[in-house]
């Protein structure tokens, strides 16, 4: 062994011991009167509950309080200042219970009661860096974090960087962790861990779903991404090449097929964040979902490469195997928007010019409070002001802004997978 590999594995071996001790750190201060802090700061009082259901604040306390009596809910944790906090956990138990018991009428729907289908939208774009993993997280976040239509969200990352395991704060030292490539080339690597799974009895489907890491929100899981997924593609490129296809599969098919159609009754939005690049693990991404969303950053340059990325796009559709036609809209999101630079007004101008209503009308703003967000392992909508991490201006700017942008998307999805009876 050279001695700069030898060095190399010495700083791997420090780096990763770095990674952990950090999460360590941030998941301990995170804990203020032994409860986590991000789980307080999802935590609803009794009447902001109540608001959020639609149900009169004593019509709710009655219910609640019988449903802790009878054990059917645990009961409800109580603040230093003796305010009761549901935490999001406690929300959905509740929600689920007055849903499935019908005793009291109510007039908030259940998300997956007013659509069908599973929604799966493709975060993606060939530029680097114009905020595909903050747009896919904070989305993802923004989306499940309603408690009232209690959508079920999974996020996967296809990037191999792997940086949504970074910010959602999975415990990736418990558990094994299973890729979304671990689960579609399964059954075509011998000696794997999912090999292993497999003849230790459990089946594919058993597998997939306790690949699905927890996160923060109870409704939200991650599939989480690692470097050695770059492998998918080396195996796609070599089937391509061998011109021979698996079982009369493509292998881009083998994400919709391998994992999404095995989890689909269980979730009603799907998320693929993706890497800057065009190859087969980012095709098989087109191939899953029926929606794709288009980051580019208000900079000049991201502008002209993520114009010449929607030209391509229609090819690259019609070459996959289901040729497109599942894809039900291509839109564009405006990102790390500078209102102080007419430069960066100069380049939105331009970008809604061209895309005209498949461009959101919401602008995402660059703000600090994103990076502070990443940082700690959180997204914006994760911090409450009284925590002052950042500064109130900043942090409103930018929830104001994630949650424009989630309402936008629930409106263009409910357009295509609203119930119709
Ligand atoms: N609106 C924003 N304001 C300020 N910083 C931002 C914003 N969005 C993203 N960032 C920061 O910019 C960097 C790149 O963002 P992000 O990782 O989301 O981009 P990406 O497109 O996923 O990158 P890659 O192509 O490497 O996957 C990150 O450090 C992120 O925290
Ligand atoms: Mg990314």
């Amino acid at each position: 062994m050279s001695d700069i590999i030898g060095e190399l594995r010495v700083l791997g071996a420090k780096l990763q011991e770095d990674s952990e001790t950090r999460l360590k750190t941030i998941q301990e201060e995170n804990i203020d009167q032994d409860i986590d802090t991000v789980v307080k700061n999802h935590s609803l009082s009794l009447s902001e509950l109540s608001r959020a259901l639609g149900l009169q604040t004593n019509v709710l306390k009655s219910f609640v309080n019988d449903a802790i009596e009878k054990g059917l809910i645990p009961p409800v944790l109580q603040a230093a200042n003796k305010r009761h906090l549901f935490t999001l956990e406690h929300c959905h138990m509740i929600t689920d219970l007055l849903h499935s018991s019908g005793e009291i009428k109510m007039k908030k729907k259940l998300w997956r009661d007013e659509h069908e289908g599973l929604a799966s939208i493709m975060v993606a774009s060939l530029k680097g860096g114009t905020g595909k993993t903050q747009t896919a997280t904070s989305l993802a976040v923004g989306l499940a974090l309603n408690v009232s239509e209690a959508k079920r969200v999974l996020l996967v990352d296809l990037d191999p960087q792997g940086s949504q395991r970074n910010i959602m704060q999975i415990d990736e030292n418990d558990e094994l962790m299973l890729t979304a490539v671990d689960l579609m080339l399964g059954d075509k690597e011998p000696d794997s861990d999912y090999q292993s799974l497999i003849s230790a009895g459990h089946s594919h489907e058993e597998i997939v779903k306790a690949s699905l890491f927890d996160t923060h929100i109870p409704n939200l899981k991650l599939l989480p991404a690692h470097p050695s997924d770059e492998r998918f593609n080396a195996f796609a490129w070599q089937e391509i090449i061998d011109g021979s296809k698996q079982g009369g599969a493509d292998v881009t098919e083998l994400l919709k097929q391998k994992v999404i159609d095995v989890v689909k009754d269980d979730f009603d939005i799907v998320i693929f964040d993706s890497a800057p690049s065009i190859n087969p693990l980012v095709w098989s991404g087109y191939e899953a979902c029926n929606f794709v969303i288009v980051p580019c950053a208000t900079r000049s340059l991201d502008w002209s490469a993520v114009k010449e990325y929607l030209i391509d796009l229609p090819d690259k559709f019609e070459q996959l195997p289901a040729e497109g036609k599942q894809i039900k809209g291509v839109h564009v999101v405006a990102t790390m928007f500078e209102d102080d630079k007419p430069a960066s007004d100069d380049v939105l101008m331009r970008m809604k010019r061209h895309v005209g209503d498949k461009m959101f009308n919401t602008t995402i703003p660059k703000s600090n409070a994103f990076e502070v967000a990443v940082s700690i392992h959180r997204t914006p909508l994760d911090i409450r002001k009284s925590e002052k991490l950042v500064s109130t201006r900043q942090l409103d700017k930018s929830t104001m802004a994630i949650n424009s942008f989630v309402r936008e998307v629930k409106l263009r999805l409910t357009s295509h997978f609203a119930r119709t009876k």
